[in-house]
């Protein structure tokens, strides 16, 4: 008889077949969407519109795993939600089976193998590394000591023209009050030697562009942490008629996307110097901000993305005195809301609605530079549904029936660990790159990357 754990109950999943091995599912429980390499056996399983990830492990990894999870989810830090564990499984003959751990099926998230390909531009790999780099720093702010990062163990989600980290395997990890020195600087050597064997994997299979070497990559990784680090907690000295400089610290970690808590500032016993420190940042600055306006909850550069839109909106209608509650209404009601409602609803699973959103300003922007004056945002949006969303692939579902790329591919579409089947068709399409920086390309990118516009456009 299975027992279920779960802080959040679904009753739906009680009916599944637990008394048969993961691996050996009917189908019809089962939905093919991509994910990482991984040594246990993992499935999506759908019931009714909500899919979970099913991972089966020993019964202690799988508590194990699911608290260091929920503490995650606690500390607000980006992970994927734990949402059962199923113990005391049993087949048909009464042998005893393993443990399953089921996490909600991470919307719109990528595994690293379908954002990499031969070609994909250095700026957009230089991107994931920098959504990595601060989920480390992220974890490590809070204590959580992973001891298996790598890039199968990430799930990369849009965020405006950068990506999101997310943390997805805790097994090994543990949460202590905080961390050492020398146990961050463990963590990040095996973060080395890990995506140094993933990198010259992706190498090995052509995968990765040419311009790229694993070991200047992973030595790039290595440095950004210590610069983010530094910045995010390290000791700044002056003398005390630099003040300003205590602003400017502030402003450089919002900036990074931070809030400062808790600054630490002391003055010498002379008055002569000032030494500050920050002591609790907390990382969500423009995600905050937005959600407190407006109640939208986003990444943290799609947050940057609309807040910019929503003070110009401000500026634009004369709203300076107006209070930034009341606009930020109006502007969800005139501006956002118009937008996403527009997209047919077969279309609203390739991106979630502030992505989309983003990539409709964006539009926007190459669309009225074509036309030399300024295309409303309700033609902008038409234009994009036709010009760009209906052709990108999905991102939140993908179901073999509906002809997914990676599930097509793969020689079991529902395990990606038995490898693809041996296929000269042209690469995954990756957005990222698409046609942008192709001056003679007349078609529209699949997605727009305003930067590699700006540059086709002053070429011109
Ligand atoms: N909640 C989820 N949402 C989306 N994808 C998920 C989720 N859980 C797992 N995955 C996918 O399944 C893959 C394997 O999961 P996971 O890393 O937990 O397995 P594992 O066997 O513990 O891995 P390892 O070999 O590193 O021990 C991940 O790389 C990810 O792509
Ligand atoms: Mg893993």
């Amino acid at each position: 008889m299975p027992r279920f754990l779960s802080a959040k109950p679904d009753s739906r999943l009680l009916p599944l077949p637990w008394n048969v091995p993961l691996d050996r599912w009917p189908r019809e429980h089962l939905v093919a969407l991509p994910r990482g390499i991984s040594r246990h056996v993992v499935r999506f399983i759908r019931v009714d519109d909500e899919v979970y990830a099913a991972k089966e492990l020993t019964e202690p990894t799988a508590f194990h795993e699911y608290r260091m999870l929920q503490d995650l989810h606690r500390l607000n830090t980006p992970a994927v939600e734990p949402t059962a564990i199923v113990t005391g499984r049993a087949d048909d003959r009464g042998r005893p089976l393993d443990s399953v751990l089921l996490t909600r099926h991470l919307e719109f998230s990528l595994p690293y193998r379908s954002l990499f390909h031969s070609g994909v531009r250095q700026e957009t790999v230089s991107r994931l590394l920098d959504a990595m780099v601060v989920l480390m720093a992220r974890l490590h702010l809070i204590g959580f000591l992973w001891r298996d990062v790598s890039l199968s163990n990430i799930l990369f989600r849009r965020d405006a023209g950068a990506f999101a980290a997310y943390l997805v395997d805790a097994e090994t990890a543990e949460l202590h009050p905080r961390l050492s020195d020398g146990q961050r600087s463990h963590d990040l050597d095996i973060a080395i030697v890990n995506l140094f064997g993933e990198f010259s994997d992706l190498e090995a299979g052509q995968l990765l562009d040419e311009s790229l070497e694993p070991e200047a990559l992973v030595r790039q990784i290595e440095a950004r942490y210590h610069a983010l680090w530094s910045e995010l907690t390290g000791r700044e000295e002056f003398s005390s008629g630099e003040l300003y400089r205590i602003e400017n610290r502030v402003r450089r970690l919002n900036q990074l996307g931070f809030d400062v808590a808790e600054l630490d500032i002391s003055t010498a016993a002379d008055g002569s110097t000032v030494q500050i420190q920050p002591k609790v940042v907390d990382a969500g600055h423009h995600s905050r901000r937005l959600m407190r306006l407006t109640g939208l909850d986003t990444e943290e550069n799609q947050a940057r993305r609309l807040l910019n839109d929503l003070d110009t909106y401000r500026a634009r209608t004369n709203q300076g005195d107006v209070p930034e509650s009341v606009v930020a209404h109006e502007w969800l009601t005139r501006c956002f809301e118009p937008v996403v409602t527009a997209i047919p609803p077969h279309l609203t699973g390739k991106r979630d609605p502030a992505q989309i959103f983003h990539e409709v300003l964006d539009y926007r922007w190459y669309a009225s530079q074509r036309a030399n004056r300024e295309v409303p945002l309700t033609d902008a949006v038409q234009g994009y549904i036709a010009d760009v969303l209906t052709a990108l692939p999905d991102e939140v579902t993908g179901s073999v029936a509906q002809g997914d790329d990676h599930a097509r591919h793969q020689l079991n579409p529902y395990d990606p660990s038995e490898g693809y089947a041996e296929d000269l068709e042209a690469p995954p399409h990756d957005p990222w790159d698409a046609d942008a920086l192709d001056p003679d390309t007349e078609v529209l990118p699949a997605v727009l990357d305003i930067e590699a516009l700006r540059r086709r456009q002053k070429g011109k």
